[in-house]
């Protein structure tokens, strides 16, 4: 599951497992979740600050006052920030400091401002991890609704074997993705996105195609995943690097086949997006043979491509949802409320070729929503991830999801 927007506080606290947290940053860093660190001062002991930094990307905090940007340093807002809050690895000292309610620097001030879930990964060795003055804590902290990673047995630091070893980065990283996926609004649902363009073949080397690059389709697909659906993507040529094995991934090439992708899976979805950039006529012949420049023009006859958000939209169970865009160079407000009508979404996206910063291929875009319930929100020019998290915002607000 991708951990896209997702915002992490990270702990570290003063334990040889410390050099694993560089781990456990690139990897939460790579599923695309931005990472906040704070180190007490003892872990600098095991690991530095630069290597915590340049992975995740922003200064690491370690005490109260402020640093050079003069916002971070304050563990209320830190607090408020996050969406998880992670130690790893904690020690026993910083256990019994957040059992405690101890506030005796910013990683355990920040605890006690936390409003969102708290993780917990212990290390340390293994008798003092049985010791029930440190089991006890353990059970304080879960009763206040803490999460435990229980430590790994192995061989720990001091040549011992046992039960202490911090939980590897990468089972912790599965937790987390768990736990974001459990309390997902969307778990449980099923969601359909057309994207890219398509290519509607003229002979065996041409085709008839347009700008789609899959951005924004794919930014929708990312932020239905993040909330823990179940993504069904039917993709048309695109050249975006992708993991596609985080959804059920198809790739087609022409509308109709876009169109038979869509139709097999539309009866089980609970939501269907139509981003992609259907092309609305085909030739209606492919050469079987390379055509030749014999003549000073060429004609092509064109037929007219199947609609697949009308032809879907006319199947409309009462429970699914259907999403529009619409791509306009002119009458953008009345287009767009005509499509919403014909087409019977729920909602349409507008965007406009006339705004600077919207539409094709750009990372960016800028965007009308039009609700069929007659309501509608606008948005500032925006990275199109931000433009996805806005449009799936908006589901709240459709009749039928409530
Ligand atoms: O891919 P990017 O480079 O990030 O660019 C994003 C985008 C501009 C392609 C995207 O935001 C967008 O607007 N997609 C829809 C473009 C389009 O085809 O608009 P339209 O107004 O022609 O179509 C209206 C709606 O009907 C769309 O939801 C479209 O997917 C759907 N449609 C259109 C024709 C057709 N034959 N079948 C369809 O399903």
């Amino acid at each position: 599951m991708s951990l896209k927007g997702k915002k992490i506080l990270l702990g570290v606290t003063g334990s040889i497992a410390a050099y694993k947290s560089a781990i456990l940053t690139r990897l939460l860093v790579k599923e695309g979740a931005e990472v906040q660190i704070i180190m007490s001062a003892s872990a600098s002991d095991f690991i530095t600050p630069l290597t915590l930094s340049t992975l995740s990307k922003k200064p690491v905090l370690s005490r109260f006052q402020k640093d050079e940007t003069g916002v971070w340093n304050n563990h209320v807002e830190l607090g408020l920030w996050a969406d998880l809050f992670l130690v790893a690895p904690i020690s026993a000292n910083t256990l019994a400091k957040f059992a405690n309610g101890i506030c005796d620097n910013l990683l355990s001030a920040t605890y006690l401002s936390a409003r969102c879930p708290v993780m917990v990964a212990p290390a340390m060795d293994l008798d003092m991890y049985q010791h029930p003055a440190v089991q006890s804590t353990i059970q304080r902290l879960e009763s206040f609704g803490n999460i435990i990673l229980d430590a790994e047995s192995g061989e720990l630091a001091s040549g011992l074997s046992g039960q202490g070893r911090m939980m590897e980065p990468e089972h912790i990283l599965a937790k987390v993705e768990s736990f974001f996926a459990s309390k997902a609004e969307f778990k449980g649902k099923k969601v359909l996105i057309t994207m890219g363009p398509t290519q509607e073949a003229l002979d065996p080397v041409r085709y008839i195609s347009n700008h789609s690059s899959g951005k924004m389709g794919l930014a929708l697909a990312e932020a239905f995943l993040s909330r823990g659906a179940e993504v069904f993507v039917i993709s048309g040529p695109i050249s975006l690097k992708v993991n596609k094995g985080s959804f059920r991934w198809q790739d087609v090439k022409s509308a109709k086949e876009m169109y038979e992708a869509a139709s097999e899976l539309h009866s089980q979805m609970d939501i269907c997006i139509f981003a992609a950039a259907v092309a609305d006529y085909t030739p209606a012949e492919i050469a079987p043979e390379k055509i030749k420049k014999n003549d000073v023009t060429l004609s092509i006859d064109l037929v007219k491509n199947v609609d697949i958000a009308t032809n879907l939209g006319a199947r409309k169970k009462q429970n699914q949802i259907h999403i529009g865009f619409a791509l306009e160079t002119e009458k953008e407000f009345d287009n767009a409320q005509r499509k919403l009508i014909k087409k019977n979404f729920d909602l349409i996206v507008l965007n406009s070729m006339k705004e600077s910063g919207a539409g094709f291929q750009l990372d960016t875009n800028k965007v009308h929503i039009f609700h069929a319930s007659g309501l509608s929100v606008e948005s500032e020019i925006l990275p199109k991830s931000q433009i996805a998290t806005l449009i799936v915002d908006q589901i709240k607000n459709i009749p039928v999801w409530v």
